[in-house]
């Protein structure tokens, strides 16, 4: 009997052999990116900004292009009835509350070929309120979404989340409608996207206190970009090649609905023409679009206009407005 007893028959437990690691997911890098985002806005509510984003949507869609549209009304979301679906089940609202990981995945089928719609918060308790993180993830998937064209239809007003929606875009459209006061309106979001793009460059363009002057509306700064341009070329010469550039790359487009009488259809040139001239500001005009009683029964009937009246006036106005879109460069 060997002396080494109980210790010697001890059984020998060989350290277990660790469970393979799970593969590690592969991150996910996107590489896509949708060909052209359009913004729709204009400051004020209710002048078609939601009408003008659904027919574009179908336009683009009808003509063979694979089209999103995105319902940024943060709050007041009803891009779905333009469109004649229900209240989709979900929303812009699960991607930021995390419980969607990808944009594609709270995007729904219109029932119109090529289109889908991503709906904004459901109501206003749900309303969608991204943190400044949240704001530039949802920013960076909208980039990305694998589509020829992301349409995204903006709230009213002039709050840092709507400018920043606007900025994101290839094409920012502005719509307004032939009334002074939505003149007015649209001038403010226009110069209000002007300036917040300025401080969003603030950095590279190397004349911050200028812009931050003119943000705070200090005694003195720039009211508009042309005064902008004037004191950058008087104080700070070395910045001014670049802040030129910066303004020079910024040029949304107007849209000018319900128009009634054929000096309306002119309306729309003619403010973009004034606007260069006394504001330094290039604005494009993508054309107008008739008041046209087929476009509220469209919207009373939840039927999309270019689909329940594709004849109407207001329709060959939007099919115009995308036309010229279309034929923008790149
Ligand atoms: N060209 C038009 N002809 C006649 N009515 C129109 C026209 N365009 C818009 N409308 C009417 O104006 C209403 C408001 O349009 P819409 O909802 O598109 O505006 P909005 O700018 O998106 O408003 P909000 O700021 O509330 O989102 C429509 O429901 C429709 O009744
Ligand atoms: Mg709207």
């Amino acid at each position: 009997m060997s002396q080494g007893g109980e210790a010697e028959n001890k059984i020998i437990e060989f350290p277990r052999p660790k469970p393979p690691r799970a593969p590690r997911k592969p991150r996910v890098v996107k590489t896509t990116r949708a060909r052209r985002i359009v913004a729709v806005g204009g400051g004020k509510g209710g002048i078609g900004k939601s009408l003008v984003s659904a027919n574009l949507g179908i336009a683009l869609a009808q003509r063979g292009s694979s089209v999103v549209l995105v319902d940024a009304d943060l709050g007041g979301a009803n891009l779905h009835s333009c469109l004649g679906v229900p209240q989709p089940q979900v929303s812009l609202s699960d991607f930021i509350d995390r419980r969607a990981e990808t944009l594609e995945e709270v995007a729904v089928p219109t029932g119109i070929e090529r289109l889908k719609l991503i709906s904004g918060a459901r109501d206003v308790l749900d309303a969608a309120n991204p943190r400044h993180a949240e704001k530039q993830k949802l920013l960076r998937h909208i980039r990305s979404l694998d589509v020829d064209y992301v349409i995204v239809d903006l709230g009213a007003g002039t709050g840092f989340n709507t400018l920043d929606f606007f900025l994101l875009a290839d094409t920012g459209i502005v719509v307004l409608l032939p009334e002074p006061t939505s003149i007015e309106n649209a001038y403010r979001f226009i110069k209000a996207a002007f300036f917040r793009r300025l401080q969003l460059m603030e950095r590279t363009l190397g004349c911050g206190e200028l812009i931050a002057d003119a943000l705070a509306g200090a005694p003195g700064a720039a009211k508009t970009p042309f005064e902008l341009l004037t004191q950058a070329r008087e104080k700070l010469p070395e910045a001014y090649a670049r802040l030129e550039v910066a303004v020079n790359g910024f040029r949304p487009q107007l849209v000018l609905n319900q128009a009634r009488t054929r000096a309306d259809h002119e309306l729309g040139s003619q403010v973009s023409g004034a606007w260069k001239k006394f504001f330094g500001l290039d604005l494009g005009y993508l054309g107008a679009v008739a008041h046209d009683d087929a476009a509220w029964k469209a919207v009373r009937a939840i039927k999309p206009l270019l689909i329940a009246e594709p004849g109407s006036t207001a329709a060959a106005g939007l099919l115009h407005v995308a036309e010229n879109l279309l034929s923008l460069p790149a």
